[in-house]
């Protein structure tokens, strides 16, 4: 029987999805060594939501974190993710200072780095992924799962080659969402193993209750890498829980080289932090359930309680089932984009007013106005014709690829900064995060003047 290996997502999307990432370095760095033991893939640890959550509420150097990680895991593959030529926001960055950022990341300690573009436009994740190779690193070529006449699974297959051809040593289904059901997702890995002979790699979330199902049909269907979660930090908006899939995989005779007596000593570990969020509020029990209205809408769960929330902001949740029957006509007209931030918000926004309104696209945000421009990259099927003319006017839209038209970023914070900064990475972390990162240097600097203030007393 196959083997199958695990990404342990405890520090990254489990931390991400169930609290927030308000999960500091203390809280787990005596559990590095358990997770180093265990036998993972990789641990994904790094990346994503991390690195603004470790400036803004942590008063952590993500960097140093980093740093400490990989002290502590010498044997283990140390896992990020990245948003392409996004890095880890929102807008696109220039060619130098997305070169840079994979390069200070290698260094600093990531073996693997998981690359995707929320619109699957593979113009957006070239140059990262260039940079990881020539960096002896490994890229993982990530493509965002979704459902729409244009989301064949030739279209994905092709996608899955072309991520070879770019370089990528293996390729990774990612759906945010956890609405890929388990016959999708062996029809999906079905293909791209026909056509792609690279390590395969599914990424779900367990939000749905498919989890489960959906990775054991991804693995009969021949996915060599699952993502799962220690038990106590898995389900509901998190991953599915390593222990099970580990002791069902065994049972089935899949060859799975985890030790689950080191499994249950990380889950003793992590149990009383999960008790100490839960008891603070931090984790909302009903995160962890097991919710399906995704499936009756075919939305992700968190734009439906993000529609729900706005409507309800401004006393309208009476018009709920408008907006949810318009929200596929908007995401058709936008020539169906995957429904991943910022995407999912997008495109959520935009059906709320063109509701409200009582007009559509009398409004158009300026969001959507900028994703019509080709802004965002290439729109995976056609835009409306004529809601593209309305946008549009007499200009053209961007074709070539959006960064080629920035101007390089680096030399320019690094100026700006000054001696603010101590090393390259913390010029990076300005560029991703400006406010978060000041921040972070004022209180440095405060810690480090308090110190040395006490050092001299402690002498004098
Ligand atoms: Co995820």
């Amino acid at each position: 029987m196959p083997t199958v290996q695990i990404t342990e997502t405890v520090l990254r999307d489990a931390n991400q999805s169930l609290i927030a990432t308000r999960l500091p370095y203390a809280d787990f760095s005596a559990a590095l060594e358990k997770l180093d033991a265990a036998g993972y893939y990789s641990l994904e640890c790094w990346g994503g939501a991390t690195f603004d959550s470790c400036l803004r509420y942590l008063g952590e150097d993500p960097w140093e974190r980093l740093r400490r990680i990989r002290k502590a895991c010498p044997n283990t593959k140390l896992q990020m993710l990245l948003r392409g030529q996004n890095l880890l926001g929102y807008k696109h960055y220039p060619d130098d200072v997305v070169r840079l950022f994979v390069k200070k990341s290698i260094e600093n300690g990531i073996d693997i780095i998981r690359i995707f573009d929320a619109l699957n436009d593979l113009r957006n994740i070239e140059t990262a992924v260039d940079e990881t190779l020539k960096n002896g690193a490994h890229a993982s070529g990530t493509i965002c799962f979704t459902t729409s006449p244009v989301h064949t699974l030739d279209a994905f297959a092709a996608l899955a080659k072309d991520l070879k051809s770019m370089g990528c040593q293996s390729i990774c289904i990612k759906d945010m969402a956890g609405i890929m059901g388990p016959q999708e997702a062996y029809d999906l890995v079905a293909a791209i193993k026909s056509k792609v002979d690279l390590p395969l790699v599914v990424h779900t979330h367990a939000t749905t209750g498919l989890g489960f199902m959906t990775l054991l049909k991804s693995v009969e269907a021949g996915a060599d890498v699952i993502d799962t979660a220690i038990s106590c930090f898995s389900g509901g908006t998190s991953q599915v829980a390593t222990e099970t899939m580990v002791y069902a995989l065994k049972q089935l005779g899949y060859t799975v080289d985890i030790d689950e007596k080191k499994l249950k000593k990380i889950n003793d570990f992590f149990k009383p932090v999960v008790a100490k969020f839960l008891a603070d509020g931090t984790l909302n029990p009903t995160v962890m359930q097991t919710k399906t209205d995704a499936l009756v809408y075919q939305i992700p769960g968190g734009m439906l309680s993000n529609l729900v929330a706005q409507l309800t902001a401004q006393k309208k949740l009476d018009k709920l089932d408008e907006v949810l029957a318009e929200t596929p006509k908007v995401r058709a007209d936008l020539g169906y984009p995957p429904l991943v931030t910022p995407m999912s918000q997008m495109v959520g926004v935009q059906a709320a007013t063109n509701v409200l309104v009582g007009e559509r696209y009398k409004n158009v945000s300026k969001e959507i106005q900028s994703y019509i421009r080709g802004e965002y990259g290439k729109a995976p099927g056609p835009i409306d014709p004529e809601l593209q003319k309305k946008v549009l006017g007499d200009t053209q839209p961007v074709t070539c690829r959006y960064a080629d038209l920035l101007e390089p970023g680096f030399e320019a914070a690094k100026k700006e900064l000054g001696s603010r900064a101590e090393s390259e990475e913390d010029v990076l972390s300005y560029i991703a995060f400006p406010q978060q990162a000041e921040a972070y240097f004022d209180a440095r600097d405060a810690k480090k003047k308090n110190t040395f203030t006490y050092s001299i007393e402690k002498v004098g």
